[in-house]
């Protein structure tokens, strides 16, 4: 029987390919992004504790109350917003989950999305499933700016959603209060939806503060705002998170979440509501992970790489202009086998695959891998 492929172009993704070839070449893996630390004992200890308690069945669709609550209190001390935990907020299998449902929810068959390149992977193929089109906006290196004039000017009467990542992977760049404050001016000049991937919200360096769409409130009445527990406690592998969107966006998004996953993880939602309220864990992340941005960037400084500035996210991004001519694939899968240390080329986060001879480097390791990393770099 012939099969008609919904998404014809899509392969194996290029985080498999490049942890493939690290496994299969014994490379120091800093393609895909995960820490190799673990995640805060008490956190385990809590899952563990609720699971004896017996909270193993299904958890309640939109997620435990008790974890939903936790997060208003969060974000009412984070950010001063008002969040109905009833109403807003929505526990899913990860961000990916929340990204893929909110647009599935939200996007119609013929409408467009606006989306900024390089992007992260989820983005495009959940959109052209809904029947949609992405409309990339191209940032370039090494500052990866956005002007929000050529952004308004994109905007067609198709226009359904923007999505927005803001820390941002691959780019290491973060949105200050004049990008949010220029994304509200649209919002009171279109009728669109906002959705804002705010992963990466405490791993942003230098003091800068995290920009969060729940600060204006007249741009979060249009937005769906999606986290991940998996950055802030060390557990990717855990694959949660959730979504805060005003109520008429959350009814929506719930519409196909409880035909998707129908609810999450119950043992892990109790544990989360007990501890996503231990300010000290999330407030020392930044710290944390600026410690090893900079012992990495210093690292590369050392090496024929050129670091790109990063202020968030455990992603350096670096272009090997000086060192080849390759493109960014061949590149990155000769150093993997020649070199041993696994990257993602940049151009698999564009649509067209742009090549600006960028490669990008994970840095959520103990020092002694980034170290051992830096050795086999500098002899490139
Ligand atoms: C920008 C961005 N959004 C979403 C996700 C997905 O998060 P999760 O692992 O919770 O599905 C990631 C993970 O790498 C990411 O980098």
């Amino acid at each position: 029987m012939p099969i008609h492929s919904k998404l014809p172009d899509v392969g194996t993704s290029i985080f498999a390919v490049m942890s493939g070839l690290a496994r299969e070449t014994g490379a120091i893996n800093l393609s895909q992004g995960f820490p190799n630390f673990d995640c805060p004992k008490p956190l385990k200890d809590l899952v563990y504790k609720h699971m004896i308690a017996g909270d193993n069945q299904y958890a309640p669709m939109p997620g435990v109350p008790a974890l939903r609550q936790s997060l208003a209190q969060k974000y009412r001390r984070l950010h001063g917003c008002d969040i109905d935990p009833d109403t807003e907020i929505t526990i899913t299998a990860g961000a990916t989950q929340a990204l893929f449902t909110a647009i599935t929810a939200l996007v119609d068959r013929g409408q467009e999305v606006i989306i900024f390149e390089p992007a992260y992977d989820s983005y495009v193929p959940s959109i052209r499933l809904c029947g949609a089109t992405p409309i990339p906006y191209k940032m370039q290196p090494p500052e990866y700016k956005v002007d929000w004039e050529r952004v308004e000017s994109m905007i067609t009467p198709k226009t359904k959603m923007i999505i927005i990542n803001t820390p941002h992977n691959p780019s290491g760049q973060v949105l200050l209060e004049e990008d949010l404050l220029a994304l509200q001016g649209i919002a009171l000049r279109h009728d669109l939806i906002f959705m804002f991937d705010e992963v990466y919200e405490h791993l942003i360096f230098d003091g800068i503060p995290h920009f969060s769409a729940l600060r204006y409130p007249e741009l979060y009445r249009k937005s769906v705002v999606v986290y991940s527990f998996g950055k802030t406690y060390h557990n990717t592998g855990w694959k949660m998170g959730y979504t805060i969107a005003p109520e008429e966006l959350t009814r929506e998004i719930r519409k196909v979440h409880q035909f998707n996953v129908f609810s999450v993880n119950t043992p892990i939602q109790h544990a989360l509501a007990d501890y996503v309220n231990n300010e000290e864990w999330y407030s020392a992340l930044p710290g944390f992970y600026q410690e090893k941005r900079d012992l990495f960037v210093d690292i590369l400084r050392q090496t024929r790489f050129e670091p790109v500035d990063c202020k968030g996210t455990y992603f350096q991004l670096a272009s090997y202009r000086t060192i080849s001519e390759e493109d960014d694939l061949s590149f990155a899968k000769r150093i993997t086998r020649e070199y041993g240390v696994a990257c993602i080329p940049v151009s698999a986060f564009y649509v067209d695959k742009s090549d600006f001879k960028v490669v990008r480097f994970c840095f959520a390791k103990t020092p002694d891998v980034l170290e051992a990393a830096g050795e086999r770099l500098i002899k490139i």
